[in-house]
């Protein structure tokens, strides 16, 4: 089953697309995780997108749609989980087509909604591991052993993102409601779109995106 996190910053994506590939075997394909990537190793392309990151603004579709072509050949059988991808109507006509040209489809696309204020505090309380990439936040998701990841155990490799600053994040969430919110009816139209309540205990979250999925 191939589906699509669709949400603004701070829904919940990464966090809930974690979930179901430790329960379900998927595969999360974030584009913005790779673009991070690339900017670590070094990569043209990285030090090309940084600056445009940096600001919260969206990197090319070009750029993005080449990345998640050269993932589509991985291994799956439990499927893809886009976490990210696509974020415009452009993004979302060359992932149907790209889906095509390998005999495999979409099957579901669920939309996270967050109102804006419960946005700016997941973000603005984010960290995650630089070894693993889990998830945690000052509040809502502490690890239970101080400086140490719960998944992987590393020590001290926490990490903040330089977009999670208030002036990026208004970037961001205007970039998320001007071209990637028409995607809603998008998917609506094509009969994929389950909406889902992400406000709420992580669990509880996780309970609602596998009941739109089995359901
Ligand atoms: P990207 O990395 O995709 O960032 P984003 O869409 O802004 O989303 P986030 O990763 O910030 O949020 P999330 O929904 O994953 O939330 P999370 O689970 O971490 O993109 C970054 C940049 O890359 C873009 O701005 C753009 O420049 C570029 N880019 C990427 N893809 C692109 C594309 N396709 N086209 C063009 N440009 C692209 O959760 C957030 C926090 O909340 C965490 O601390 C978490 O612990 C906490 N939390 C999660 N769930 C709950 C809950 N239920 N209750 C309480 N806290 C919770
Ligand atoms: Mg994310």
């Amino acid at each position: 089953m191939n589906i699509i996190l669709l949400g603004p910053p701070g829904a919940g994506k990464g966090t809930q697309a974690h979930r179901l590939v430790a329960e379900r075997g998927m595969v999360q394909l974030s584009t913005g995780d790779m673009l991070r990537a690339a900017r670590t190793s070094g990569t043209e392309m990285g030090k090309q997108v940084a600056a445009v990151m940096d600001a919260g603004k969206l990197v090319t579709d070009e750029i993005v749609i080449g990345l998640i072509a050269e993932q589509l050949d991985s291994a799956t059988d439990a499927g893809f989980i886009f976490d990210g991808f696509p974020r415009t109507l452009a993004q979302a006509d060359a992932l149907g087509e790209l889906l095509e040209s390998k005999g495999a489809s979409l099957e579901a696309v669920v939309e996270m909604q967050v109102d804006d204020e419960a946005l700016v505090a997941r973000i603005t309380g984010r960290f995650t591991c630089g070894e693993c990439g889990e998830g945690y936040h000052d509040t809502f998701k502490t690890p239970a052993v101080e400086n140490t990841c719960d998944n992987c155990g590393s020590v001290g490799s926490f990490k903040r993102r330089a977009d999670d600053n208030e002036d990026a994040l208004r970037t961001r969430l205007m970039a998320y409601y001007k071209d990637t919110s028409p995607l809603i009816g998008y998917y609506y139209a094509k009969n994929m779109l389950k909406r889902i309540d992400g406000l709420g205990e992580i669990d509880e979250v996780a309970g609602r995106i596998s009941g739109a999925l089995d359901g």
